[in-house]
């Protein structure tokens, strides 16, 4: 089996790689570890930035987005019982779309599979050889069922805990752990604001966001080591009452749950994120604490720069572009590691923190809130630089 693009993971990077070389008339395989209901079903990430809801326009999949997506002009930060908007249009000319990742990842399906694409699902032990030559090879099993795919390039879309970024060489990596993890809920209630609301409380961080006008996704700062277990619905609605509360009586509705989990947060980078013919994209090179809301739009943000590559290479013989790669993406990802470190240390309680520690936080949150240069600064980093700078 041959084809011109490998790509590893069905994930937003993955699928929207493949509909962008697609719409270049370059062919790809997509080998994806999970059945096609697995994927579409996983609750992720929420919020897209100005410039990837216009990507997935560009790539004739933004239909469905325009139709049921939630456009928010702004957000709310919440401290010391006080809101504060944000207001992204007016400070930017720019807001954002609240639209789940797992819909945006059937939009992508839908358009493939529609299109005749080549997905598989449910493949194992995906295998990477010949790298460092023109004809790199992914074997897989599928239906118990040895293969071979030969392709020109390799793209690496598996995620945090994929393959792909094992077969780079010498990586150097770059983390930063937290100490503390995000207990995220899906709940059958309308939203108690139009608005996402980023609350700091001395018993910790909390989030309000959205799906739809009838569904809510809430998360709630929790310890790295927490049991799911010891969270009962009650508890959970009881912990963001407090600390969503404010002196002039802001009122959560509640609702069924409809999903829960842990979401473990740290900052990474592996660079190069390429290596001869295979080439890394999102999670599979990096990883963003969620609070900017950035993992799923730097993936998206990869992707164009890679596609862009490889229609030089395939147009034009170009190989500059496909050599600049990492340097190119790199840029993008620092700027997002910054803002999502930011962010995440200015809103959640550190435990290990002393006092002084949380002074500095909330005397950063009141700038922010009281200086127009932070707000914009937060705004033009929360709705996505633009492209136009080459990243
Ligand atoms: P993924 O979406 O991880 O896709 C990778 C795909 O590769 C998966 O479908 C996987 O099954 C497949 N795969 C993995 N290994 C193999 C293999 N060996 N062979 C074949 N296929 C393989 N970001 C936010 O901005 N906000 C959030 O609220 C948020 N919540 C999150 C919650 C969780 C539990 C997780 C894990 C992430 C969350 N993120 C969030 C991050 C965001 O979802 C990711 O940044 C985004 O999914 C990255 O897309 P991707 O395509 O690079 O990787
Ligand atoms: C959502 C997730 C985020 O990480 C975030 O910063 C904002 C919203 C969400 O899932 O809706």
């Amino acid at each position: 089996m041959r084809t011109q693009v490998g790509i590893i993971g069905a994930g937003p990077a993955g699928l929207l790689l493949s509909q962008l070389l697609a719409l270049q008339g370059i062919e790809s395989v997509v080998l994806e570890r999970h059945d096609r209901a697995y994927i579409e079903q996983r609750v992720r990430a929420g919020v897209l930035e100005h410039g990837s809801a216009q990507t997935l326009r560009e790539a004739g999949v933004g239909a469905r987005m325009d139709e049921l997506g939630m456009a928010h002009g702004g957000t709310e930060l919440r401290f010391m019982r006080r809101r504060h908007r944000i207001d992204f249009e007016q400070l930017t000319g720019r807001g954002i779309t609240v639209y789940g990742q797992q819909e945006i990842v059937k939009d992508l399906l839908a358009a493939r599979i529609g299109a005749g694409g080549d997905i598989r699902f449910e493949v194992q032990g995906v295998e990477l050889a010949g790298l460092d030559t023109d004809r790199p090879t992914c074997r897989f099993v599928a239906a118990g069922e040895q293969h071979q795919l030969e392709c020109d390039v390799v793209v690496g879309a598996d995620g945090f805990h994929g393959v792909s970024r094992g077969y780079l060489p010498n990586p150097t990596v770059y983390e930063r752990h937290y100490p503390f993890a995000w207990l995220g809920i899906l709940a059958e209630a309308p939203p108690s604001s139009h608005e996402l609301i980023y609350a700091r409380h001395e018993d910790g961080f909390a989030l309000h966001s959205m799906r739809t006008p009838h569904i809510i996704r809430m998360y709630l700062q929790v310890r790295p080591d927490e049991d799911l277990a010891q969270w009962s619905d009650e508890r959970i609605w009881t912990e963001l009452h407090t600390r969503l509360s404010t002196d002039d009586g802001f009122k959560l509705t509640e609702g069924p749950l409809l999903d829960k989990g842990i979401t473990p947060m740290r900052s990474f980078v592996c660079t190069p994120m390429q290596h001869g013919r295979l080439f890394l994209a999102g999670d599979a090179a990096h990883i963003v604490p969620p609070t900017g809301a950035k993992g799923m739009n730097l993936a998206m943000a990869d992707i164009r720069v890679l596609a862009h590559a490889l229609g030089g290479y395939y147009a034009d013989g170009r190989t500059d572009l496909l050599a600049a790669y990492t340097e190119t993406a790199l840029h993008r990802v620092w700027r997002a590691m910054h803002f999502s470190w930011w962010m995440t240390t200015m809103l959640h309680v550190d435990p290990d923190e002393d006092e002084f520690g949380h002074q500095l936080a909330l005397s950063q949150l009141e700038y922010v809130a009281s200086s127009r240069a932070m707000e914009a600064s937060l705004a033009e980093n929360y709705t996505g630089l633009p492209y136009s700078q080459g990243w």
